[in-house]
């Protein structure tokens, strides 16, 4: 295990990711691409299709249980299983959960046992590590902490654009409607198919867990899930306060200078859809079409007195991808500094995709 004394700065952090599906077969790839942290393995729960990609990667492959039955029916299909869960935590200094949502709790006691420091996803609730985290907005608060969450899609995003405006006005007051994609694009099981479904726990919790970054901000929301499995869309009504001094010029520069925002115009550029936003991605050359940056239509936000309203689309499988890179920085020690820390792991990723 890493020893503080041994110096921060020459240091590779060795990561081990307990769950490779879509997201943590993402977050492996980014962290591949930094030189201050590797992949010492990736978990699979059996030898399914998803091993593939991780023997390509040349990630060792290790089993999500200890069980010796578990791991031993990688063998028969082809695979060189190294071992069990406990295997991994040994030889790792972090591990990144990306299990489904709400399995984390049981991993987190095997975590505190082996005394790893530990990240979670969205899936899980802020109460189990008492941490969360986004770039933008906490950075420095989980610099050296044992154990942090990730947050969802939507609340990165909605912190990407949120957070530099409550420091341009020092307070904000927000009501959003999340309008999320019913299921991911490799999900079979889930639905609607046909219909809109709205949340009927109001508010949703996508809003008010912004406040598990930045509890400054006053924030509800409500969400639908529509049938479809290309981003989410946000509808934002941000109330800024009283002589505010913005503009919606303003706000839009405030944004533009912004790391992993992305502002166009949709009657220019004929994005006006999100099913133009991924396509645009693909056009780009990014991986699995992926686009790590917040999409915002410039023609849809307004400033009408204190009101601010605008829209952003959200790509729900990559968003969060980066931060994780960015969350592992924080909890080793590796760099204090948020920006400085974003533009090492966007470069590198851009580096290692040929961009
Ligand atoms: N997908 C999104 O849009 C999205 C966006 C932001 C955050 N998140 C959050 O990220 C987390 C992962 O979501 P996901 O979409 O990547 O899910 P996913 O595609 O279902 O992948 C989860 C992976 O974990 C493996 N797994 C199953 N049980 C496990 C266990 N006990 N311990 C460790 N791994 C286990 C799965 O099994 P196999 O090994 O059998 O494949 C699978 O590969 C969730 O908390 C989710 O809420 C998801």
């Amino acid at each position: 295990m890493f020893s503080h004394a041994e110096g921060l700065s020459s240091m590779v952090v060795k990561v081990a990711i307990n769950g490779y599906g879509t997201i943590g077969k993402r977050v492996a790839d980014a962290i591949d691409a930094q030189d201050d942290m590797e992949i010492v393995g990736v978990t699979k729960t059996r030898p399914s299709f998803g091993c593939d990609l991780a023997v390509r990667k040349g990630f060792p492959l290790y089993c999500t249980f200890d069980t010796d039955e578990k791991i031993a029916a990688f063998a028969p299909a082809g695979y060189d299983c190294k071992g069990g869960l406990s295997d991994l935590l040994a030889i790792a200094d972090i591990v990144v959960d990306c299990s489904p949502g709400k399995v984390g709790a049981q991993n987190k006691e095997i975590y505190d046992n082996a005394g790893i420091k530990h990240i979670f996803q969205g899936g899980e609730k802020h109460a189990m590590t008492g941490m969360s985290y986004t770039s933008s907005g906490n950075h420095s608060e989980n610099m050296n902490v044992q154990g942090t969450r990730v947050v969802s899609c939507n609340t990165t995003g909605l912190s990407r654009t949120l957070v530099p405006l409550l420091h341009a006005c020092g307070s904000l007051s927000v009501e959003c409607t999340m309008i999320r994609r019913a299921a991911d694009p490799g999900d079979s099981s889930k639905g609607p198919i046909n219909a809109i479904k709205p949340v009927l726990k109001v508010p949703s919790h996508h809003g008010p867990d912004v406040m598990t970054v930045r509890p400054e901000i006053s924030i509800n929301s409500l969400a639908v899930a529509v049938p479809t499995t290309i981003m989410h869309v946000h509808a934002i009504v941000a109330t800024l306060p009283e002589g505010h001094g913005m503009t919606t010029e303003s706000v839009l520069a405030l944004w533009s200078e912004q790391p992993r925002v992305l502002i166009m115009n949709g009657s220019e550029t004929g994005i006006t859809t999100t099913a133009e936003v991924m396509e645009f991605s693909r056009d780009i050359g990014r991986k699995w079409g992926d686009l790590h940056e917040i999409f915002v239509w410039e023609d849809g936000v307004k400033l009408d007195g204190n009101n601010l309203y605008y829209f952003q689309a959200i790509h729900q499988e990559s968003d969060v991808i980066p931060e994780n890179v960015d969350a592992i920085r924080a909890l080793m020690g590796l760099e204090s500094d948020w920006k400085a820390s974003v533009l090492k792991t966007d470069e590198a990723i851009a580096a290692y995709n040929g961009l």
